[in-house]
């Protein structure tokens, strides 16, 4: 093949993937590949084309952005073009010594050198990630919405947008143009998605992938009866007098954007003003900080000469204005290749296939594995050895596959399976009816479920032996020093020294004892302390760090109320543990098992025998007190009490304190930058408690 063909054919093969890409973004509202990944694609068929002239096609996806509109909608010509954003990136792994913002710091020194302007003021503003409108009203009444298809040319979907309620009918105040062409950003807030997902799981229908997709879905139904029934909400961030592109409502974008909430739009409350590049990057790393607990999803930043007439002196590039630049945070979704699947054996036996993947830059992290949660999931994904995947990583969330590129599939491929023993101990795997997970059955046999046992049993809020890391379990164990949790109260002072010894010499690292020239023991002491000082502790921390399957924090404290004493639990038939608030016949189930099983009562005496204690009390059977049966939600900051400190006093008055709010929740506690827990509760219509109110209850009950 000569060299001329072969360019041709990678042209050809780029054209078609963007293609169908685009289809199925823009038409069907299902994305094949994330938008890193359709990026890339383009990038390369731009520099294919710039190459090689002769190969440019006038239909290249790179003469047209996005694709003909659905049929079934109207086409609206725009009468002052919707243009879009030049983008900025951070570059997460700038060599040292180079400045990671300077996509940025170039875009404001291009607006200072043009306006010869030192450090203007920039409307800053969150990027949501929606759906951009434009709304026209005429005379004060809403008349016509469109989508902003390719900028020239957008779909009238002004019946769908009718049913969103942040969208005003009708204008209020005075002082408005009889012709007024507002745009901003349908979206569909983080509360109404999670909610709106919650169901079709339920339900059994389909998911959305993100937000954006679910506002974008919901604006393109043919029937403005489903769009209604969708939480869509709207911010305004921009405004035209058509057919005057240059006409304004203020001598500001501030200015005219407060005159838009005078006439009833919404704006974001993050919106703000910023100094220079200083003042815009000081904003991105702000909002970038709160990102996770804002009520809505957004991509990034968006900076904005905030001057009408600096920007008109300014202008437009292309389709892109040079006042203006979206400082885009790293894309959260990539694709990359499963290279294998492993199974890692958790604290109760739990066995989580785990995709190891080619190493992929995702949110600025490089990601070489990613959770596939359980032998379902990785059916229902039909995830394979070879597989070419998309990995998303929110957040501190734990990278995920989000699903499979068909398209990608290499020949010869096999559905995986759940493997029928255990990589570590070589005990048989088992997954009981009605459960999700498949189990080892090996219990503290298996190196693995030791190793996560004791570590639980170590950790702050179990038995909280201070400095007892990871690394040193790992090598406690590997070097035979621990079988159960009981075998750390039989540590000396020389079982650390020696353990640290064998662990420096299988390493090949100079021991530190050498190094120093001296015998380092501070560490081993302080451990040996630690140990010491965790013999004294309460029921319900002790019963947390038993590890019992499902049996958290709140449940080791009910059942360390309701029964008072640890013999006493032991000796509860199943029937009785189902009598404890909120303890279900699974939990029950899983409670009575580790009870009745010799191996775990082995090491429950050994712990005992060892000193391990506590406080015992009367049983409390009922919850009592002026919250007895209400369920409180907590979420924000509070000024005066940490979130335990309300969740403790809150249950010494008989509430049960539940992590998400639901129909049956009695109150929220909303402090500082609460989020979609508020959110949610206000949707649902939840009694709302801020922090003086809790505090007056408190007083008055004199806790
Ligand atoms: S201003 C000429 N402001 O970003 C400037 N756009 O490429 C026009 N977007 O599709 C846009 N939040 O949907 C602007 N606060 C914001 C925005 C925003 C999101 C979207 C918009 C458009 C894209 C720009």
């Amino acid at each position: 093949m000569t060299q001329q063909t072969a360019v041709a054919r990678q042209a050809t093969t780029l054209r078609g993937a963007i293609d169908d890409a685009n289809y199925r973004y823009y038409v069907l509202d299902d994305p094949s590949i994330p938008d890193a990944e359709y990026d890339r694609l383009m990038r390369e068929l731009e520099a294919l084309e710039a190459a090689h002239p002769e190969l440019a096609a006038p239909d290249s996806p790179t003469r047209h952005v996005g694709a003909r509109p659905a049929s079934g909608f109207v086409e609206v010509r725009h009468a002052i073009p919707m243009l879009s954003l030049s983008n900025a990136f951070t570059d997460t792994d700038a060599p040292d010594g180079t400045d990671p913002d300077h996509e940025v710091r170039d875009f404001v020194r291009r607006v200072e050198q043009g306006l010869g302007v030192h450090e203007p003021e920039f409307a800053v503003e969150p990027k949501l990630d929606g759906l951009a409108i434009s709304l026209r009203y005429e005379n004060g009444l809403f008349v016509q919405g469109a989508t902003r298809g390719d900028g020239s040319t957008g779909e009238d979907v002004t019946a769908n947008l009718r049913t969103v309620k942040a969208i005003p009918l009708k204008l209020r105040g005075d002082g408005w143009p009889a012709v007024l062409e507002v745009r901003g950003e349908v979206f569909m807030p983080r509360a109404g998605f999670d909610a709106y997902n919650a169901r079709m799981l339920r339900e059994g229908g389909k998911p959305l992938a993100n937000p954006r997709n679910g506002a974008a879905g919901s604006l393109r139904q043919l029937d403005p009866h489903v769009t209604a029934s969708r939480p869509l909400a709207f911010y305004a961030y921009g405004v035209n007098l058509p057919p005057d592109p240059d006409a304004v409502i203020a001598d500001r974008h501030s200015a005219a954007m407060a005159k838009l909430r005078g006439w009833g739009f919404p704006t974001c409350p993050q919106n703000a003003i910023a100094r220079g590049a200083d003042g815009c990057l000081a904003y991105f790393r702000k909002i970038g900080a709160a990102r996770n607990d804002l009520p809505y999803g957004i991509d990034g930043v968006v900076y904005k000469v905030d001057r009408y007439d600096q920007q008109r002196e300014l202008g437009f590039v292309a389709r892109a204005p040079r006042w203006a630049i979206a400082h885009k945070f790293p894309a959260e979704e990539q694709a990359t290749v499963v290279e294998a699947i492993d199974i890692q054996i958790g604290r109760t036996g739990a066995a989580t296939p785990v995709a190891r993947l080619k190493p992929v830059q995702v949110a600025g992290v490089t990601v070489t594995n990613a959770t596939l949660h359980n032998a379902d999931q990785v059916a229902r994904l039909d995830v394979r050895v070879g597989d070419s995947v998309i990995v998303r990583r929110a957040g501190d969330v734990i990278p995920e596959v989000v699903r499979v590129i068909p398209e990608r599939r290499p020949a010869h491929t096999e559905p995986w399976k759940m493997p029928a023993h255990c990589p570590i101990c070589g005990s048989a795997i088992e997954r009981e009816e009605g459960e999700a997970a498949a189990r080892c059955t090996g219990g503290l046999v298996c190196a693995a479920q030791r190793r996560e046992a004791i570590r639980h049993f170590a950790s702050r809020r179990a038995m909280d032996i201070d400095g007892l890391g990871e690394r040193y379990i790992e090598d406690l164990i590997a070097f035979d020093y621990l079988h159960s949790p009981a075998d750390l109260y039989k540590l000396t002072l020389d079982d650390f020294l020696a353990m640290k010894r064998r662990a420096e010499e299988r390493d090949g690292v100079i021991p530190e004892t050498v190094k120093a020239g001296k015998i380092a023991t501070k560490w081993a002491d302080n451990l040996v302390d630690a140990i010491a000082a965790s013999k004294a502790g309460t029921l319900e921390r002790f019963l947390y760090a038993l590890g019992i399957p499902e049996v958290g924090e709140a449940t080791a404290k009910t059942l360390a109320r309701h029964f008072g004493s640890l013999d006493a639990l032991m000796r509860a038939s199943e029937a009785e543990l189902t009598e404890v608030n909120d303890v279900g016949p699974i939990m029950a189930g899983h409670i009575a098992a580790f009870f009745a099983e010799p191996r775990n009562r082995k090491v429950i005496v050994a712990l005992r025998n060892a000193g391990v204690h506590w406080k015992e009390t009367a049983p409390q059977r009922k919850a009592e007190g002026p919250l007895a049966g209400r369920v409180v939600v907590l979420t924000g900051s509070l000024l005066s009490l940490t979130r335990d400190e309300a969740k403790d006093k809150l249950e010494a008055l008989g509430a049960k304190v539940a992590g998400s709010v639901s129909r049956n929740t009695a109150f929220v506690v909303a402090g500082e930058s609460a989020g979609s827990k508020l959110e949610k509760a206000e949707a649902l219509g939840v009694e709302i408690w801020d922090e003086a109110r809790l505090l007056a209850l408190l007083k008055s009950h004199g806790t």
